[in-house]
């Protein structure tokens, strides 16, 4: 009935994520989620609905998702709803027939990278807690090596019980990652704790989850992201046209080789769900935080356009415009160089050049200038703003990796795959 059933699973085949070709230029598996086999267990409970755009959003990551309906599930939400996201066959019986290559519990089971639950009813959680195989769920979460990630939905009332507070205890003793719930409106329409988690919040834990072992676990790794904002007066602030994007996939990035992340931002953009997010505003405050940051760090990746100059001071009152003014003045002060000038021994920084012209010279004379371990030069019109990058990896005594175009996602997970050697080696040089 299920011939696909038979798969190794994807880490079998792939090895784990970035590894093997670390500095491949071009990369199979560019995060965790793809190709990845991932069982998504419904139990009963209104939130179920939301599961059919949680397998959707694993499905457009690419993962291979094997929907487990309870009983409690299918009575919300029928197994072919499942069946037409997943395009798989969608599992509710303990008890069917053996096939081939299909033995029922025990093949999902064993095929599995993650176990997610969501939602997981107070019924569910306590059979967990419990380890009762009253059902294939069950069976699955008890026979399964797989990491189990809970996202439990119910009442107000259900979820402070002490009996599930007690077994959601015991399965986070266990190691089973609990995400969620949240508090606001119920489906009983009042306001309470009990909502299921964003599906974002859940993709983000499952993204993490499964990357956390990775060649950067144990690592830290700090990001820069956005252009700084140097104020003017109370309502002004000279800027840049840096959206963020390359900074927050980076930090996404590292995330899925199993790094900790903190992103030192200027951007509202929503961030990787298990980063530390520090906001900031002006280079000084970039400064400050990432000299803070990097005090526990291994890496530095600076992708924030720091204004190269700022208002020498900042009015503190609105500048008014005088009907015989035809000229302003503005003073400038140099900003501090960041990542030039913070260092400490073993830190790996990682800067980028968004140059104009002589792309490669310019990147290669900052690389040294700064104490780079690697520069990522790109043009500075097409790169800045943009959802995709044409870019040259240099890295000291090597040739440049000239990259094709390609989506900022891409573009980081090719720069993380060319940092993880480069803390490997700072590892051994430092042991
Ligand atoms: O010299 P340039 O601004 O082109 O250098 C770019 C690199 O240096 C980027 O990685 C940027 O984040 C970093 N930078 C910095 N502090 C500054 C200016 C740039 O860390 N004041």
């Amino acid at each position: 009935m299920d011939e696909q059933q038979g798969e190794p699973s994807a880490l079998e085949r792939e090895g784990r994520l970035g590894q093997g070709a670390p500095t491949a230029p071009h990369l199979h598996i560019t995060h965790p989620l793809q190709r990845a086999r991932v069982v998504l267990g419904v139990s009963g409970g209104i939130a179920a609905y939301k599961a059919a755009d949680l397998a959707s959003k694993l499905v457009q990551s690419e993962a291979v998702v094997d929907v487990v309906l309870t009983a409690g599930g299918q009575e919300f939400v029928r197994p072919l709803t499942f069946q037409a996201l997943t395009k798989r066959p969608v599992h509710t019986d303990a008890f069917a027939p053996w096939t081939e290559t299909s033995f029922g519990h025990i093949t999902l089971a064993r095929e599995a990278d993650l176990l997610v639950i969501a939602p997981a009813s107070a019924n569910t959680i306590a059979r967990l807690a419990l380890g009762l195989a009253d059902d294939l769920l069950g069976a699955i979460a008890l026979s399964t090596e797989a990491p189990l990630l809970v996202a439990p939905a119910m009442e107000h009332g259900m979820y402070h019980h002490p009996a599930t507070q007690e077994h959601l205890a015991t399965l986070v003793r266990r190691g089973v990652i609990v995400v969620g719930p949240e508090r606001g409106r119920l489906a009983s329409g009042y306001e309470g704790d009990g909502r299921l988690a964003s599906v974002e919040m859940i993709l983000g834990r499952a993204r993490a989850l499964l990357g956390r072992d990775g060649p950067l676990a144990g690592k830290h790794v700090v990001v820069t992201a956005g252009g700084t904002r140097e104020p003017l007066d109370p309502v002004r602030f000279l800027g840049n046209r840096s959206s963020g994007t390359m900074g927050y996939a980076l930090a996404q990035a590292a995330i899925d080789h199993g790094a900790a992340v903190t992103l030192i931002t200027t951007a509202s953009l929503s961030p990787p769900v298990t980063a530390t997010v520090v906001p900031v505003e002006t280079a000084e405050q970039m400064r400050t935080a990432v000299e803070e940051a990097v005090k526990e760090g291994d890496a530095l990746i600076m992708a924030a356009a720091v204004a190269d100059f700022r208002p020498d001071r900042t009015q503190h009152q609105k500048i008014k415009k005088r009907p015989d003014q035809d000229v302003l003045d503005l003073r400038l002060t140099q900003n501090p160089d960041i990542i030039a000038t913070i260092d400490h021994p073993g830190l790996v920084k990682v800067g980028f050049a968004a140059e104009t012209h002589d792309l490669v010279d310019n990147a290669r004379a900052k690389l040294a200038a700064k104490g780079l371990a690697m520069i990522v030069a790109n043009d500075a019109v097409d790169t800045i703003g943009s959802a995709e990058s044409v870019a040259t990896i240099i890295q000291r005594d090597r040739l440049p990796d000239e990259l094709p175009r390609m989506s900022k996602q891409r573009l980081a997970a090719e720069i993380v795959a060319r940092l993880i050697p480069l803390l490997e080696r700072e590892h051994d040089d430092g042991a």
